[in-house]
């Protein structure tokens, strides 16, 4: 049986070496992604694509090739892709969980630790030529060690940000859905408290939830009021989770200390009122972006295409 694969952009060779001869490869290499009627015109024929976050994969997409089988995202969300409607027309839909979690972390906390600590003014005055002299007084941060982090969202990702709060010692509450096991709790020394506790206790906050219908904004005026003036909040998950409008004001008027963001609400869009701000880290959208980590997710979105082209279960299919 045939197998046509749309792979919308270009991946890593390690991954590319994992497909087999007989599959037949469209792969879009152009700077720019697919637009839709490109994405559309190259569907047809397509047994499975591989897609990444910045392609919307919708019922209209999804309606362009009845014999699609398989939609392997090469990222761990999956906001990109209408799941019902794939769902609907019988069409897998895969994702990368796992393979990025430690990775993504590591990145939260750089976040965290650069925001805290003031790192990016840092480099930007130590180039600028007006270190003339040692300052006791030179960009004063805060303290990162002993303070409380507030984890939203206790998933793998919010999980591998609270155990790197072990070795700073820090006190650390957590806010889900639904809560983890005792055995959990112990062994990351974190403890389950409403939103509203964590927003108005953390040092620190920390985003890790998925983006769905109810927690897009779920940081806006209101949440933000309810942090303290000393607190950074850290976004690594979905920039929609945040109200930027709101949080330009927080941070420009002093409801709250600083931020770290990778994610923003219409990437490659910044707010404007972001950029000017000092007291945020602004980062483009990179948190899984170490060598091996890419490596990996386009492996296993590969293995995911191939697997259900040879009529086996997908590896990591979307909840
Ligand atoms: C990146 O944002 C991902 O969802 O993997």
């Amino acid at each position: 049986m045939a197998k046509n694969v749309l792979i919308s952009s270009s991946l890593p060779d390690t991954a590319m070496k994992l497909i087999p001869a007989d599959v037949t490869l469209d792969v879009h290499r152009g700077e720019r992604p697919l637009s839709k009627p490109e994405l559309i015109a190259r569907l047809r024929g397509k047994h499975a694509l591989v897609c990444q976050i910045i392609d919307t994969i919708d019922d209209e997409v999804l309606s362009a090739e009845p014999g699609l089988r398989v939609v392997a995202n090469v990222a761990v969300g999956f906001n990109n892709i209408d799941v019902a409607a794939a769902r609907r027309r019988s069409v897998v839909v895969t994702n990368t969980p796992d393979v990025l979690t430690e990775t993504t972390a590591d990145f939260a906390w750089a976040l965290l630790m650069a925001a805290a600590r003031r790192v990016v003014e840092g480099d930007h005055y130590a180039r600028s030529g007006q270190w003339t002299r040692w300052d006791f007084n030179l960009l004063w941060g805060n303290d990162v060690h002993g303070k409380t982090l507030g984890v939203l969202g206790f998933g793998r990702i919010g999980r591998a940000v609270a155990r790197r709060a072990l070795g700073f010692s820090m006190r650390v509450l957590y806010h889900d859905a639904v809560r983890a096991d005792a055995a959990v709790e112990r062994e990351l020394r974190a403890t389950f408290v409403d939103q509203a506790t964590l927003l108005g206790e953390a040092d620190f906050v920390t985003l890790h939830t998925p983006l769905l219908p109810e927690t897009r904004h779920l940081i806006d005026e209101r949440t933000l009021r309810l942090m303290k003036p000393s607190a950074i909040l850290v976004n690594a998950s979905r920039g929609p989770i945040v109200d930027e409008a709101a949080l330009v004001r927080a941070l420009g008027e002093g409801w709250i200390a600083g931020a770290g963001l990778d994610v923003f609400e219409e990437e490659p869009k910044i707010h404007p009122g972001l950029v000017p701000l000092t007291n945020v880290v602004l980062a483009p959208h990179i948190a899984s972006s170490s060598c091996d980590t890419r490596i990996a997710m386009a492996s296993l979105a590969i293995r995911n295409c191939l697997a259900v082209l040879e009529g086996k279960p997908p590896i990591t299919p979307v909840p």
